[in-house]
């Protein structure tokens, strides 16, 4: 089963929809997906996360996460509170699922965990504390993880997006688009079958682990 947590967020869609075979539980707050192979999960608290996760029985699992909130403040104006809820709604998911889920994948040795995240926040941005801090907590979950779980089939790998085809980039003015795409190398943004096949490769490959996959013509140029 493909758990794919925020399936409300336009990339989920689109993955959800070039993936017509394997079982899908899609976990949001409100978004239903009619599709024959998904079920629906709604849920908006932490604990109901916890809950619902801890009732998977399943012989193979994939957890992937594009749940997000991003705020934009400059450091001397963000709250403790915007700072929480940034971790809250970015990162504790994450924990949650590997807590719960890594159990039920070691007896069969397999299973896959792909955290979806961006370039721009990996890299600092103005006004990007929140939402980068609490994006790049997950490479700490993940360096950890990989330590304690690999022995048991287990893989954690992230996803680095730059831009992609979605409100995020639509609500952006032309001349923005153009001013953040010059800094692109490969001068494009990500379209989504490049996503789609990346989560599929992590999902089949079983060696690649805890590693960061850059989608982003370049732009991070690691
Ligand atoms: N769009 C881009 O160009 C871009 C660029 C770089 C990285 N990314 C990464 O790609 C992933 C998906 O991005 P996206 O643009 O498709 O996201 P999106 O449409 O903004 O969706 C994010 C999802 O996060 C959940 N969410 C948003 N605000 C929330 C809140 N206040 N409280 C609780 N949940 C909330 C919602 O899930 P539910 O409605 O399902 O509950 C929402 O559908 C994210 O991890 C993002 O960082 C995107």
């Amino acid at each position: 089963m493909i758990i794919v947590h925020g399936a409300g967020s336009g990339i989920a869609q689109e993955y959800i929809a070039s993936e017509t075979e394997e079982p899908i539980l899609a976990i949001s707050r409100e978004t239903k997906i009619s599709q024959s192979n998904v079920e629906n999960i709604f849920i908006s608290t932490l604990d109901e996360l916890e809950t619902c996760l801890k009732e998977i029985n399943e012989k193979y699992i994939a957890w992937i996460n594009f749940k997000t909130i991003k705020t934009d403040e400059i450091i001397t104006k963000v709250t403790p509170d915007q700072l929480r809820n940034s971790f809250e709604i970015n990162f504790l998911p994450n924990v949650i699922a590997v807590k719960t889920l890594t159990p039920k994948m070691i007896p069969s040795k397999t299973g896959s965990f792909i955290f979806i995240d961006s370039a721009k926040a990996w890299m600092g941005e103005s006004g990007c504390l929140s939402y980068s801090s609490s994006k790049k907590s997950n490479a700490g979950l993940q360096k950890t993880a990989v330590k304690e779980f690999s022995r048991f089939g287990i893989t954690f790998n992230t996803i680095f997006i730059s831009y992609a085809n979605t409100v995020m980039w639509t609500s952006l003015s032309p001349a923005l688009q153009d001013k953040l795409l010059k800094e692109v190398p490969g001068k494009k943004i990500v379209d989504f079958h490049e996503i789609n096949s990346t989560i599929r490769f992590l999902i089949k490959n079983r060696i690649v682990n805890g590693t960061n996959i850059f989608l982003d013509g370049g732009l991070t140029n690691i």
